[in-house]
Parts: structure tokens; C-alpha cells; sequence
């Protein structure tokens, strides 16, 4: 999240008015499959004569953390070519491999000041919005027609992200992960469960 918000600071910078609005319209459908591999990264080079639900993947040895990285959203998008003033970036296969199959898509939306992005529905996902720069009214409209609006200020926008750091998790629970679980997990002995608890304040 840092690396995104410090990266694209001038996003939606000049949607400045209550007047930037747009509906969401989110049905209740299934999203991609759950991947049968930690991730399969886009093969894009070769010519493709197997069709699969997604691209073919390279070869787990060749992945690098190039693949799971992407610069395609630091450029704004030239909103004054879109009568409604918009312009649109998305992470793709070929901007991001690493991403194959794994069923998240991330979009870059520039709104030009009272412009919109006008109701449309994703079929295949749902939709987190996150405002970065300025001020935005968003929207969906449920099955039953009914509206649900809300301005966007700055920020990140979730209702509770949470965070919960593994080796607390593990070491410093009340009550105790038994020392045995422990050992066995993490293939260590009972002086190294003692030090790790201690070590992190448990
Ligand atoms: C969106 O912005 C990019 C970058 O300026 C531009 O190349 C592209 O044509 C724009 N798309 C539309 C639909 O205006």
C-alpha cells in the first residue's frame, strides 16, 4: 500500500468537486477458481495453442520478484480524451506475470475534475475502491435498486484492515501455543521456544 500511494501521489488530483461520481453496480457472482500452485506466472512469449483458464505459466525456477512487481500504474492516465473524464490503467498479464491466475486485478482510475466513470458492472470480481488524491462520490446500487453512496476522502479506505505480525502470533499467544506444537513446527528445541517468547516480549 505504501509503495502505491507514495508512487502515484498526482491520481485523481484534479477531481476536486462533489460532482465526481460513480455507481458501482455489484451483483453476486463467483470469482476465479482458486489456484492449484502458489502462482503461475504468465508465459507471454510463446504463441499460445493450448487455450487454458488463463495464460500458461513459465517455469517455477525462472521466477524473479520482477514478476510480482509492475510500474504500469505510476503513469496518469490522459483523462481529456474521454468525453466523460476518464482514463483507465490496468495490471495485466503482460505488466504483471506474476499475477496469472491469482484473481486480483488492480486499476489505476483518473478522473478529471466533475468528470465520471459511468455505472457498469465486473461480472467476475468485486471491487475495492481507494481514493488517493481528492475528493470522489462512489456508489453501487444493490439488487433491490437501492443506492448506497459515499464520499471518498483521502486515504485508505477499508472498513478494518487489520494486521497481525506471524512470529507474535505464534510465540506470544495468551494462552501459550504449547511448547510441543512449537518445537515440532519449527523443528527447535524447548531453550529455543523460551529464547524466541522472550525475545519478543512474551
Ligand atoms: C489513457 O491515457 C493513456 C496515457 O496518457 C493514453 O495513452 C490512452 O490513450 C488514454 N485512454 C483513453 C481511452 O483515452
Amino acid at each position: 500500500m505504501h509503495h502505491f500511494k507514495s508512487k502515484y501521489p498526482t491520481i485523481m488530483r484534479r477531481c476536486l468537486s462533489l460532482l465526481c461520481f460513480f455507481l458501482i453496480l455489484v451483483s453476486r457472482v463467483k470469482s476465479d477458481p482458486d489456484p492449484l500452485q502458489d502462482y503461475c506466472i504468465a508465459e507471454t512469449r510463446n504463441t499460445q495453442t493450448v487455450f487454458l483458464n488463463g495464460a500458461p505459466c513459465i517455469n517455477p525456477i525462472n521466477a524473479s520478484p520482477s514478476h510480482f512487481t509492475t510500474s504500469a500504474l505510476s503513469k496518469p492516465g490522459n483523462t481529456a480524451a474521454n468525453p466523460l473524464g476518464f482514463n483507465v490503467t490496468l495490471t495485466n498479464i503482460r505488466n504483471l506475470p506474476g499475477m496469472n491466475t491469482l484473481g486480483l486485478t488492480m486499476a489505476r482510475v483518473d478522473i478529471a475534475g466533475n468528470g465520471l466513470v459511468p455505472p457498469h458492472t465486473h461480472p467476475r470480481a468485486s471491487e475495492v475502491t481507494i481514493l488517493i488524491k481528492g475528493s470522489l462520490l462512489v456508489g453501487f446500487v444493490d439488487t433491490s435498486n437501492r443506492l448506497f453512496t459515499q464520499q471518498l476522502r483521502e486515504g485508505l479506505s477499508s472498513q478494518n484492515p487489520g494486521a497481525q505480525l506471524a512470529s507474535s502470533a505464534t510465540f506470544t499467544t495468551k494462552p501459550s501455543i504449547p511448547d510441543e506444537i512449537l518445537k515440532k513446527a519449527f523443528q527447535i528445541n524447548g531453550q529455543d521456544v523460551s529464547r524466541i517468547r522472550k525475545n519478543l516480549g512474551g
